[in-house]
């Protein structure tokens, strides 16, 4: 074995936690749910979960945990052909994802700043809009933090994969949960016309579900699963042999959605009740966090652990993107990692701060109006993501032989068992059925 394995079950879970758990579901899911008509959204994404990114993770656990080195070089292990490029695919789209996500790293931490500054102090809910629109169209302070947050996630890499990130997770976690439920509580029981954000994020209206949500629901489901680009697939080859994959998956599953709906419970109730249009976009969670702590008694301090942890949560995110990138770029090129990881803080400065300028008012890297940040969250998740999943699936299903799935997801055992069987339907039909009608509509073959 070339290199190190997460020491226990639950270094594992917390590792692959600090992955999955971060913007996507703080930041993105509720914008989305937002855009999305709210609980119809919720439903389609439970239900992809389940039947689409599921058999993704288990293919990319199977195929990372026993191949166990990069993403690329796993595929052209198992099979000669151009495979390869799946994970070259997983790469690209790792980079692309990367420099948006500084950007959204970058504001939790000007938001703590301002937190531990007491700068939200007897602001209103107008004016707490029109200086974050100021401060995003300065264009400044976002290029600048956004490039702290991605020298402080290559600092991580640099000091290697393991070890550090499982112990923090193991303590950051938890106390991100415990916050969320105190905010859920407060957002629920004492915002003013509360009701109409419980109601928005939890009575159905199915006339809501178009094509639209679908294929926002399965582009969040990889985004905030980490899936279709290699990264749990990265993970997987650090993780023990005696682990029992598809139990690690559903649970680390079950907790990334809890952790999304609780951002919503939270969020959406002082939406309405601070009169924030639900459908802000990328801008939400900011726009409406720092209302509630004026509101909540302690609030100054709640913010600050708030917009730490949501930046802790990015960062854990941040590293298992650019550790895919890493990875590859220091074993194909044969250079050391620190080396490598130098490299791409180079290069993803730039683009980083390209993203973070393409929202400002300087009229820059905006192409047909939209920003190069918006194409990129766009075009990654609707896309990338979804694409890099459907060919993981597929190789997973049909192109590995069958014997190393079933080992990989039974731990050696020979029998069929019913778990197995179905997890193989889901791998082989399912999820790729359900992909590829899902783009056909897309580039209209069917309707
Ligand atoms: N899953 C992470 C989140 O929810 C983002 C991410 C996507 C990380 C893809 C790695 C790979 O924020």
């Amino acid at each position: 074995m070339a290199q190190g394995t997460f020491k226990s079950s639950i270094g594992t879970f917390a590792a692959v936690a600090g992955s999955v758990v971060g913007l996507g579901n703080i930041w993105r899911f509720p914008y989305l749910a937002g855009e999305n008509g709210g609980f119809a959204f919720l439903i389609v994404y439970l239900f992809v979960s389940l039947l689409v990114s599921l058999p993704v993770m288990l293919s990319e656990f199977s195929i990372g945990r026993s191949q166990r080195c990069n993403a690329m070089r796993s595929f052209k292990q198992i099979s000669g052909g151009p495979w390869f490029l799946t994970g070259m695919l997983g790469v690209a789209t790792a980079y692309v994802i990367d420099s948006f996500y500084m950007v959204v790293g970058g504001w939790s931490l000007e938001f703590l700043r301002k937190s531990v500054m007491n700068e939200f102090s007897g602001i209103s809910p107008e004016r707490m809009t029109e200086e974050f629109n100021a401060y995003i169209a300065d264009g400044t302070g976002p290029v600048i933090w956004a490039l702290v947050s991605l020298v402080l996630a290559t600092t991580i890499i640099i000091l290697g994969v393991s070890k550090g990130i499982e112990k923090m997770n193991k303590i950051m976690m938890p106390t991100l949960v415990l916050i969320l439920v105190i905010l859920v509580i407060n957002s629920i029981f004492f915002l003013p016309n509360s009701q109409a954000g419980i109601d928005f994020l939890l009575h159905p209206d199915f006339s809501k579900i178009t094509f639209k949500t679908l294929l926002a629901a399965v582009g969040q489901s990889f985004f905030s699963l980490s899936l279709g680009m290699g990264a749990m697939l990265t993970y997987a080859s650090y993780i023990q042999e005696k682990e029992h994959l598809p139990s690690t998956a559903l649970r680390v599953m079950i907790f990334d959605s809890s952790i999304a709906l609780l951002s919503g419970l939270a969020i959406f109730p002082a939406v309405f009740s601070f009169g924030i249009d639900p459908s802000s976009g990328p801008h939400l969670l900011f726009l409406t966090m720092p209302n509630i702590f004026q509101q909540i008694i302690g609030g100054q301090f709640l913010s600050i652990i708030f917009f730490l942890f949501v930046f802790l949560a990015a960062i854990t995110s941040q590293v298992s993107l650019l550790e895919v990138v890493t990875a590859f770029v220091s074993e194909e090129l044969k250079i050391k990692r620190w080396k490598a990881a130098i490299w791409l803080l180079l290069t993803m400065g730039i683009t980083g701060s390209m993203c973070a300028l393409s929202q400002s008012d300087m009229d820059i890297f905006v192409f047909n109006g939209h920003s190069l940040f918006d194409i990129f969250d766009y075009v990654s998740s609707n896309y990338m993501l979804p694409i890099g999943g459907l060919l993981i699936v597929i190789f997973a299903g049909r192109i590995m032989p069958e014997r190393i799935l079933q080992s990989q997801l039974t731990n050696g055992n020979e029998k069929n068992t019913l778990g197995y069987t179905v997890i193989k339907f889901l791998i082989r039909y399912v999820s790729p059925i359900f992909i590829s009608l899902m783009f056909l509509d897309l580039i209209g073959l069917i309707k």
